[in-house]
């Protein structure tokens, strides 16, 4: 009898050991989620919109995104490290990654270690958007303006430790001058506020700029990279505008929860790469003033490896300027 159960018992435990490959190879057998940590219409929501698209064609399976906005991008990165490590939910978030490790010192989740990494995205430019009726028509005239006006102008972000947040404070730097900071859960619904007038500048990504500056509903002084961006040819550098330290780009990245089997984060990893060589994907990215990266950095490998350096450059201007989120 005794040795009858130990027998059984030995065949159950290699049939369960059979059943989890198994799964980890059947995937995806169902719709996945990618949580986005910003408000819908913004900036990440158009990259991760067009990711999951064309990352379905390659799994078979249909990706859903689902905006979780709040606190800089953490509420939805929680959701997603206490998720079920089995693939089906993902998170697209951006250098929010690199500086929530610093600024949030009392997170109900490992910003670093909660995560497995599938690969890096895109980098995209940032602009410094106003108004339309913004009383300045180049970066030198908002400069001075901000210099002139302080905390009497008021800055969207889209909260502590957003991209949008850090160009805030590097501008605000480079130009010794604090503004009026209004916080909102993404910069998709802060550009209706900047479009309405009500909010009087922004540093944005340019996937949710440039089809509003190229309309004329908004004025921008400086794009923040070393080139102009092709899909804004007429917008100066910032270093063209006298502001060389002024210089920022948002990368983006996937991320599924810790202990995801080594299989399945391969598979979203290729589905990705994949993804980053779709003609519609390269197209849309081109219009709205970014690339995607290069297929050698869309590996978990290349994605850690970069997150790491860049949690480590961001660390100390974080702790410099002391600013924490909590
Ligand atoms: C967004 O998608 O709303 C932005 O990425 C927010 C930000 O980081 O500025």
């Amino acid at each position: 009898m005794r040795q009858f159960l130990r027998r059984s018992l030995a065949a159950c435990a290699a049939l369960a050991c059979l059943a989890l490959p198994a799964t980890a190879q059947q995937f995806p057998s169902r719709t996945i989620t990618v949580i986005v940590p910003f408000a819908a219409g913004g900036p990440t929501d158009t990259v991760a919109r067009l990711t999951a698209e064309a990352m379905g064609r390659d799994l078979g399976q249909t990706v859903v995104v689902e905006n979780a906005g709040g606190a800089g991008g953490t509420i939805g990165a929680q959701r997603v490290a206490q998720a079920r490590p089995d693939g089906y939910t993902l998170l697209l978030h951006h250098i929010g990654m690199s500086t929530a490790p610093t600024l949030y010192r009392r997170l109900a989740y490992d910003p670093v270690g909660g995560f497995e990494t599938i690969g890096l995205i895109t980098e995209v430019p940032m602009t410094l958007v106003a108004k339309k009726d913004f009383p300045a028509t180049t970066l030198q005239e908002a400069v001075a303006l901000i210099r002139r006006e302080r905390d009497r102008l008021n800055y969207a972000n889209a909260g502590i430790g957003a991209a949008s947040h850090l160009c805030g404070l590097l501008l605000m730097k480079a130009v010794d001058a604090q503004m009026t900071t209004v916080p909102f859960r993404g910069t998709g619904p802060a550009m209706q506020e900047l479009l309405s007038g009500r909010i009087d500048l922004m540093c944005d990504q340019t996937t949710n700029t440039t089809e509003q500056i190229n309309s004329g509903a908004i004025r921008v002084f400086a794009v923040t990279t070393p080139q102009r961006v092709e899909a804004l040819p007429n917008v100066p550098t910032s270093a063209e505008g006298g502001l060389a330290d002024f210089q920022v780009t948002v990368w983006h990245g996937l991320y599924v929860p810790k202990g995801t089997p080594a299989e399945v984060t391969q598979r979203l990893s290729r589905a990705l790469q994949v993804a980053l060589r779709d003609p519609r994907l390269v197209q849309r990215f081109a219009e709205l003033g970014t690339a995607p990266v290069p297929q050698a950095q869309a590996t978990p490998e290349a994605h850690r490896s970069f997150w790491q350096a860049d949690i480590a450059k961001w660390r100390p201007i974080i702790q410099a300027a002391g600013q924490y989120a909590d």
